[in-house]
């Protein structure tokens, strides 16, 4: 069994048996806004300022500017981390819709770029010139939805993000990995990348009466005694915090 490490989210170490399994790799799938880039930030983010563990942040959507200002909100500052070594991003934006937008645009420069720069094997060894470079052992990929448009292929976008999950799991790092709800109802199919992860947590709004309310849901954590109940969460200034004993929907 893999040690446990601390997750950095007050409430979530209760919810998947004492912390996050060491050198495995966690899904965390939601909806637009439900919070998971700020979840992965503060597990880096803890991580490294309450546990000496280094991070890196892939990101698929967002710049690094973009990543740091947002980030700054909640105190946590990427650049200074960065700056003390302790942390490293990965801009693979170009992977993103908007790059793919962009480049329909530039037609001619399209070939080049998704010759030479956008494969996953190229996102896949820069991810581990960084792990080197700062000594991570924690490590963020933000988010596997926005593959969809590089990869509108199954068939290829199954076989990038299968590659892309072996080797998280070979880098012998944490790995938190997010992903959208493809479908949210009473039922849902399971996303093909559960299958290939250790644990699976899901974060929801959900709209009862009127009111909204943000619930989180620890679907599977292999070698781990859950607790596997849809309990409430917040998101303020300090991040997200989950509250395992407080009902839903209940009074607050
Ligand atoms: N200081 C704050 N207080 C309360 N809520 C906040 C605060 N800062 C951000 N939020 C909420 O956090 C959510 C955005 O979080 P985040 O960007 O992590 O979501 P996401 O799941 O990554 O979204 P996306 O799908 O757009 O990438 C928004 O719903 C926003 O309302
Ligand atoms: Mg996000």
């Amino acid at each position: 069994m893999s040690k446990k490490i601390d997750t950095g989210i007050s409430g979530l170490d209760e919810l998947v048996g004492g912390g996050f399994p060491e050198r495995r790799v966690i899904l965390v799938i939601g909806g637009p806004g439900t919070g998971k880039t700020i979840m992965c930030s503060q597990f880096l983010y803890k991580g490294m300022y309450e546990n000496q563990e280094n991070g890196v942040f892939v990101s698929l959507d967002e710049s690094k500017d973009h990543f740091y200002s947002e980030m700054r909100k909640f105190g946590w500052d990427f650049r200074k981390a960065e700056e003390e070594r302790k942390f490293a991003f990965v801009d693979a934006t170009r992977m993103s819709r908007v790059a793919m937008l962009k480049e329909e645009l530039y037609k001619e420069e399209s070939r080049s770029l998704r010759g030479k720069h956008l494969s996953i094997d190229k996102l896949i060894e820069d991810l581990q010139a960084k792990i080197q470079q700062v000594n991570a052992k924690r490590v963020v990929v933000d988010t596997l939805a926005a593959l969809t448009y590089r990869f509108p292929d199954p068939i290829e976008r199954r076989t990038a993000i299968v590659d892309l999950i072996e080797s998280l799991a070979d880098l012998g790092v944490t790995s938190l990995v997010s992903t959208e709800l493809g479908y949210l109802g009473l039922e849902r199919n399971a996303l093909e990348e559960e299958f290939l992860v250790h644990g699976v947590i899901m974060m929801q709004t959900l709209f009862s009466g009127g009111t909204t309310t943000r619930a989180i849901q620890v679907e599977k954590m292999r070698e781990a005694k859950v607790n596997p109940s849809l309990v409430p969460y917040s998101i303020d200034q300090d991040g997200i915090e989950i509250f395992p004993n407080m009902p839903l929907f209940g009074e607050k």
